[in-house]
């Protein structure tokens, strides 16, 4: 039995952005409709190392996709010069149950959390939406940025970073990659203030803007904040939002930028109107006005990983990427 090994670099030729943005619309659409089967991810805690790594499956009905995801967040790691987050993802042949392939899945993270935003842009942000600001210069900040250029014609973009030399370099890089100008913000409200579409992908655990610069008709991606204790978002912007997660369980458990609003006594569930997949499934509207803001709440979901894998393992097979293993 053969298995393909596939690295980042062969994920990355793969799988183009606006191909992930499209299977991330499939995967959030199966996911609303019933068509997916997402057991909770396993958590595994390793407090004597800072770190937590996540064992995440799933199985995506209608297109017969099952693969896993190991995960790993280790917070001592940006110190040691190391990136955050380091994955691996094992794809299964739906079929037969054989292991078909082992692929990075650090890059691929990145890429389907930048897709997710992308398909959530492309569902609720202006169609004429031109300026981005991203906050955290990090490994999702940057597929964040490439998304929203990916479904919406950006002209301009802002970062914001605390640590500045971050921001600098990020900057000079996503500008010759993406051909918009890239502007390193002084502050928040300089960001903000001018911007139709915000991404949120730091590691904070407090707004990391204030909802006074929000300007009407605005959307925003909140992809950074993973537990029920971190948040990126302002409660007020929350609450004038039309709020869309990724997945209402997962949300629920973990999304402090709602289970924070929530747990003030400011706003209920009832204020979140929709999953992703309802509206990427055609179930409920996405955005109704120009002047509406909208928030994306993403906290990441198995079906994103096995969708992009698929996707992944698709063009290998086609284009030959990649090494094939005799198990
Ligand atoms: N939603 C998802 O599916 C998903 C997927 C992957 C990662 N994440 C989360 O996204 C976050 C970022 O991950 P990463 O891999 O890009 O990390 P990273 O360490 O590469 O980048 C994070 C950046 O945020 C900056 N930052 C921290 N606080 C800030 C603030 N208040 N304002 C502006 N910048 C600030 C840091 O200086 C750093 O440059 C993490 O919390 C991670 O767990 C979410």
């Amino acid at each position: 039995m053969k298995i393909r090994l596939l690295s980042r670099e062969d994920v990355r030729r793969a799988l183009p952005m606006r191909e992930a943005v499209e299977a991330m619309k499939r995967a959030f659409a199966q996911l609303s409709t019933g068509q997916a089967e997402v057991p909770l991810r396993v958590p595994l805690h390793v407090p004597r190392h800072n770190g937590l790594t996540l064992f995440m499956p799933a199985y995506l009905a209608a297109d017969d996709q099952m693969a896993v995801k190991v995960v790993s967040v280790f917070n001592d790691n940006p110190a040691r010069g190391l990136p955050l987050i380091h994955a691996l993802v094992v794809v299964v042949d739906a079929t037969t149950g054989q292991p078909a392939a082992v692929m990075d899945g650090t890059y691929l993270t990145a890429l389907r959390t930048g897709a997710a935003s992308g398909a959530a842009t492309d569902l609720l942000a202006r169609p004429d939406a031109a300026v981005v600001a991203v906050f955290g210069a990090g490994v999702q900040g940057r597929t964040q940025l490439e998304a929203v250029c990916a479904v919406r014609p950006i002209r301009k973009a802002w970062v914001y970073d605390v640590d500045r030399a971050r921001a600098e370099a990020y900057a000079a890089e996503m500008a010759a990659r993406l051909g918009v100008p890239v502007r390193v913000a002084e502050t928040p409200s300089e960001a903000v203030s001018g911007a139709d579409v915000i991404c949120t992908a730091t590691t904070s655990s407090i707004p990391v803007f204030d909802d006074a610069d929000v300007r009407p008709g605005t959307h925003i991606n909140a992809v950074g904040a993973y537990t029920p204790q971190m948040r990126e978002v302002p409660t007020e912007t929350v609450l004038r939002a039309k709020v869309v997660i990724d997945h209402r369980t997962a949300s629920l458990a973990e999304a402090g930028d709602l289970l924070i609003p929530i747990r003030e006594g400011r706003m209920t569930e009832a204020h979140i109107w929709a999953e992703l997949g309802e509206i990427a499934a055609g179930l409920k509207p996405g955005r109704t006005s120009p002047d509406e803001v909208t928030l994306f709440k993403s906290v990441g979901v198995a079906v994103q990983d096995v969708a992009a894998a698929a996707a992944v393992l698709e063009a290998a097979r086609r284009e030959n990427l990649g090494l094939e293993v005799e198990l």
